[in-house]
């Protein structure tokens, strides 16, 4: 799957996986802003994006644990996720993510 991600100072970096986290697929492109303290088991929240708003649909809903990290986030939204909890697949082909620092 392709992945674009833009960070906080509007970067677009493209990348592409058939495996994986998104979290692993950023850190090994260095995207900018995606740190992943925790070695993606969802405890540090440095992995927070915002989905695209059409493409929200595509990555789907966080997880109950992953919602209740992402609530005590500044910038939590409706469209945020920690993308070491987004697994990749063919179904998250082209989406977009946004940084968030
Ligand atoms: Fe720590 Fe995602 S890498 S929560």
């Amino acid at each position: 799957a392709k992945i674009t991600f833009i960070t906080s100072d509007n970067e677009t970096i493209v990348a592409e996986a058939n495996s994986g986290s998104v979290m692993e697929l950023a850190k090994d492109n260095n995207v900018n802003g995606i740190d992943g303290d925790c070695g993606g088991v969802c405890s540090c929240a440095t992995c927070h994006v915002h989905v695209a708003a059409g493409d929200f649909d595509k990555v789907g809903a966080p997880g109950e644990i992953e919602a209740d990290m992402l609530e005590l986030e500044d910038n939590y939204n409706e469209h945020s996720r920690l993308c070491c909890q987004i697994d990749i697949s063919d179904a998250i082909d082209g989406v977009t993510l946004h940084v968030v620092n």
